[in-house]
């Protein structure tokens, strides 16, 4: 498909609940909006009216920084009306369902959800009493689209195409949704992944995960060897039951990427991380502000992938005139 004619097709899907479901050239379409819309946060007046007339309602039951300020920022460079709530400050504290919340808001008229939850799942439980369009911000430990599509579209701009490349996932991988994301999506797109990390924190069917298999090497210095760009998953202490590593010090010591374990990677291979980052935990300090970091540019990316997602999902065309 050239990539006039692929801009020109319509994204079919009501939801985004993650990139499982998702077809490969879904995914280019996702990536070439978002490239389209980067220029306009370079604007001086940032804001097309895309979304004019569109409620969306950002529901966030975890903390989060990047991902909903990029959301709220996204739908507001869009012209939508949006409206935020997090759990600290709403009545689920009040112990309102989440099916409650969720046809209160509906009732209210809302076209698209923006939801960030805790239980693996929510999202789809959503779709099957919403009129509205619902968008995955992170399920419990199963998927977080958009941040893997921003990763992607990271990686694009420096690659200019997927084929042949390769990126090696390090951490935490058990309880990543950052990683199932990123395993389904580049492998739909013909990367080779490498999954990297403790064995205590590697589900059992690791190599089997994405769309045909992936690669799971423990010994940091091989699986980095040969990777175009490594990305580096956060230590999700909150998510594990026990203690799957004896201490942070040790974690930097055996899967923490530092300048020395770099050595052994290609010269270009660049560093990722979805953040917020463990300084001198899973990354040290030098890697994280390095030269091969692309670590901001990839939060840059989140607010354009987050514009495309939810212009896409509210059945605009990725034309470039009606962006404009
Ligand atoms: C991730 C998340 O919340 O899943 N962060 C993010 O969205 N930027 C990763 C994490 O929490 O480690």
């Amino acid at each position: 498909m050239s990539n006039r004619e692929r801009i020109d097709v319509r994204f079919k899907r009501k939801h985004l609940l993650g990139l499982e479901e998702l077809k490969a050239e879904e995914i280019s379409l996702i990536l070439d909006t978002a490239e389209n819309f980067k220029e306009v946060s370079e604007r001086a007046i940032k804001k097309v009216p895309a979304l004019r007339g569109i409620t969306v309602a950002n529901l966030f039951y975890e903390p989060s920084t990047r991902t909903k300020l990029s959301f709220e920022l996204a739908e507001k460079r869009l012209s939508a009306d949006s409206v935020s709530f997090s759990k600290s400050t709403s009545s689920v504290k009040k112990g309102e369902s989440l099916r409650d919340t969720a046809e209160n808001i509906e009732a209210m008229k809302v076209d698209i959800v923006v939801m960030r939850h805790g239980s693996s799942g929510a999202h789809k439980f959503l779709t099957e009493f919403l009129d509205a369009s619902v968008v995955n911000a992170g399920d419990g430990q199963h998927e977080h689209p958009t941040q893997a599509l921003l990763d992607m579209l990271t990686l694009k701009q420096r690659w200019g195409s997927f084929e042949g490349k390769k990126v090696t996932i390090i951490g935490d991988i058990k309880h990543s949704r950052v990683a199932r994301s990123n395993i389904w999506g580049l492998t739909k797109m013909g990367v080779e992944v490498t999954l990297c990390g403790p064995p205590t924190m590697m589900p059992v069917d690791a190599h089997r995960m994405g769309e045909g298999g992936v690669r799971v090497e423990y010994d940091l210095r091989k699986a980095v060897a040969e990777a175009d760009a490594v990305n580096i998953l956060r230590i999700q202490l909150e998510r594990q039951e026990s203690k799957l590593f004896p201490s942070r010090r040790e974690y930097l010591g055996m899967f923490g990427i530092t300048e020395e374990v770099l050595r052994n990677a290609p010269g270009e291979c660049i560093v990722m991380h979805p953040g917020p980052m463990n300084r001198g935990v899973e990354i040290s300090q030098e890697v994280a502000d390095g030269e091969r970091a692309v670590i901001l540019p990839q939060v840059t990316n989140g607010v354009a992938v987050r514009m495309a997602v939810l212009f896409l999902i509210a059945g605009g065309k990725s034309s470039e005139a009606e962006i404009n």
